[in-house]
């Protein structure tokens, strides 16, 4: 049976349908096995899929049979990433996260109310606040790593889980009051648990009422009153130019859109940026950082030349095991974007409404890009010149890059001093990856043992 896609035609004339069977290769299997492998099984069926279609292919997906094109070139992504946001739309994508993340949240909106965010948020996160936070992260990991007990060995995406979610507390969303702190944890750890059953299940009101469904609910309507009466209480301090968190930045620079005549940022934006910016830079950062950990554990050179960078100050090099840590273990395996128009990319022709995207898997695969790519090594990235943006892609790209990259980055290199300035670190035994929610983690959860260091 033929399947067809719709298209509109260009210059807006009426839509025709397109036979799917022009669309680069893929699997012909049901559409819910391919779902499910690219979901589950993402890093068997990348590069399975790299293997035997060639550079670009389509997986098709539930719900409605929807095409998913993904690119593995640099010349493709590069593309990708450059595109018209008007074309390339990326809320589309992430639409299932709604429920919780709310209708404003960036990763969801697109075109002017994207861009207006994004203006409002960025500086934020730009390298003058980025210093500004930088010491209270190495604080709150001094904090965490102190109370690691010598010798035992333990899973350390547990440990980083626990102190990227008080980096998130304190250093973006700005709580210091430690009554509201316990209130607060549980919450929001019960919000980054939430699964995609749940988020998929969120659309039908009725489910609402039962078991799993009901506390997500209940959660959330406590999660949103305690950051809600965070934020009211900040709007009314007299000193917010004297504090470094991200949620008093935020207030600045929507004081001074405001001052400028322009529209600031309402209670419910801010709460829709604060929920996305804990979903999207709470287990992430923790995921990366406990990779990182244990590619340096098993190997007694690199732990020598990490504790070096520590001694000597040089965070290029603790950098550059966290971004080595991201290449060969990446956290989110694509970054997707749904054509608006029909629209070349690469060597297609694609219609209006497929989704295209890179790939950070394969990308990240390139024997051209990273010789012995299977290899852990951090030097490649303090080789002139650098691996380019459309090469080395964990944060995606363009517009839409991750607007947290260098808070991640920042905290990490933070994370890294605080543990091996103080201990020598091996890992215990192996791991791969998992897949949990929408990022993967080391499936045994990245043991180590510690010693301190002499
Ligand atoms: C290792 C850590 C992280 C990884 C691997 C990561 C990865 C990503 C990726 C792949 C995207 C999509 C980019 C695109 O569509 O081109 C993204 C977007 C985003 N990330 Fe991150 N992220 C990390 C940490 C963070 C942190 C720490 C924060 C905030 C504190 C954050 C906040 C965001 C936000 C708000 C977006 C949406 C940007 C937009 O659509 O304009 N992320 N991230």
């Amino acid at each position: 049976m033929r399947r067809f896609g719709r298209v509109s035609a260009p210059g807006g004339a009426s839509a025709q349908p397109v036979p799917l069977d022009q669309l680069p290769p893929g699997p012909r299997w049901p559409v819910l096995a391919q779902t499910v492998a690219l979901m589950r099984f993402r890093h068997q069926f990348h590069p399975w899929l790299h293997r035997r279609y060639g550079d670009t292919f389509t997986v098709n997906l539930v719900p409605g049979n929807r095409p998913l094109v993904l690119f593995t070139r640099p010349e493709d992504t590069k593309q990708i990433f450059a595109g018209d946001p008007a074309v390339f739309h990326a809320g589309k994508g992430n639409a299932i996260l709604g429920p919780v993340m709310g209708d404003h949240s960036l990763l969801l909106t697109d075109g002017d109310e994207h861009h207006r965010a994004r203006k409002l948020l960025m500086p934020a996160f730009l390298g003058h606040a980025l210093r500004g936070y930088r010491g209270m992260v190495a604080e709150l990991a001094d904090a965490e790593v102190a109370g690691w007990r010598e010798g035992e060995s333990f899973r350390s995406l547990g440990r980083m889980n626990a102190l990227t979610l008080e980096v998130i507390l304190r250093v973006v969303f700005g709580v210091t009051d430690e009554a509201r702190l316990a209130q607060l944890r549980p919450r929001v750890n019960r919000t980054v648990e939430i699964n995609p059953a749940i988020l998929l299940g969120w659309a039908y009101p009725r489910l609402q009422r039962l078991g799993p469904w009901r506390r997500t609910v209940e959660n959330q309507v406590e999660l949103d009153r305690l950051i809600y009466a965070e934020i009211r209480e900040r709007r009314r301090v007299d000193d917010l130019d004297q504090r470094a968190d991200v949620l008093s930045r935020l207030l600045i620079s929507s004081n001074e859109a405001e001052a400028a005549g322009e529209r600031g940022l309402d209670d419910t934006e801010l709460r829709d940026h604060l929920v996305t910016l804990l979903l999207a830079g709470h287990e992430t950062t923790a995921s990366s950082l406990s990779w990182a950990l244990i590619e340096v554990g098993r190997s007694p050179d690199l732990l020598a030349r990490t504790q070096r960078a520590v001694a000597e100050d040089d965070d290029a090099w603790l950098e550059a095991v966290l971004k080595e840590s991201m290449r060969l273990h990446p956290i989110i395996p694509m970054v997707v974007r749904t054509l608006m128009e029909p629209t070349r990319v690469g060597e297609w022709d694609l219609p209006a409404g497929t989704t295209v995207g890179p790939s950070i898997i394969m990308s990240h695969q390139r024997e051209a890009n990273f010789p012995e790519p299977e290899v852990f090594r951090p030097e490649r990235f303090l080789a002139d010149p650098a691996p380019a943006l459309n090469v080395w892609i964990p944060f995606g790209g363009g517009v839409r890059r991750c607007i947290g990259a260098g808070f991640s980055l920042m905290e990490g290199v933070e994370v890294l001093r605080a543990v091996f300035g103080r201990y020598d670190v091996t890992t215990v035994g192996s791991d791969v990856p998992k897949v949990r929610n929408i990022t993967s983690v080391p499936r045994r959860g990245a043991r180590i043992r510690v010693h301190r260091a002499r």
